[in-house]
């Protein structure tokens, strides 16, 4: 049914400061190709735009500032990808290594694709080029944290995730 619509552009937005990140285009998803490839700090920005859209279009509200801090502070040239559709950054997938549950794992901090190139296999890729690059370094798992209230969470589950007795605790400070 999906693939009966051509998906519009990505969009144009402009961030503070700074030129449009993202050039208007259309994507035939009948034909497009998705490239997966390292994150390069060049790419932040446009990257920001595609957690900022992609959050704001599930209800939950990341600003761009929000989502360029959050790139930065898990940037890492070797466990951070982008999915590329004719060039443009639709897909952006942050991990770090972590030793929390078993002791070397690969921890995913954001995975978020372009709104309009939801459930074409997207963030699959992403997830799945994570995968190759944690086994590729002999870690026994990747972990991330969710919430059940999310749509993602179903996703997650769907993509191989388990629940785990942990769960997250906070403590708000007055
Ligand atoms: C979660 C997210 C990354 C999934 O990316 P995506 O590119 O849309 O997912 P895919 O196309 O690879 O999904 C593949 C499969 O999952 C299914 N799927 C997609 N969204 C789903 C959902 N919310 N619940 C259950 N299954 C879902 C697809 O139908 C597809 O199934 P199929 O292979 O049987 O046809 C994307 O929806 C997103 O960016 N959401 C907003 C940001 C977010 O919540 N990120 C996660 C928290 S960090």
């Amino acid at each position: 049914m999906w693939r009966s619509w051509l998906a519009r552009s990505h969009g144009v937005r402009k961030v503070a400061g700074s030129s449009p990140v993202t050039p208007t285009r259309k994507v035939d998803i009948n034909t497009m190709e998705i490239n997966i490839r390292n994150l390069k700090k060049e790419d932040i920005i446009k990257a920001a735009v595609v957690f900022y859209e992609s959050f704001n279009s599930v209800g939950e509200k990341w600003t761009l500032a929000v989502s360029e801090r959050r790139i930065e502070q898990y940037f890492n040239p070797e466990s951070c990808w982008v999915a590329e559709v004719d060039s443009d950054i639709v897909g952006v997938l942050t991990a770090k290594l972590d030793n929390a549950l078993d002791h070397l794992e690969l921890y995913i901090d954001v995975l978020a694709v372009t709104p309009k190139l939801h459930k074409l296999g997207i963030g699959s890729k992403l997830i799945q080029t994570a995968e190759n690059y944690a086994k590729s370094k002999g870690f026994n798992a990747v972990w991330l944290s969710a919430s059940p209230g999310l749509q993602s969470y179903s996703w997650y589950l769907k993509t191989g995730f388990k629940e785990t007795s942990w769960r997250a605790l906070v403590k708000p400070l007055e």
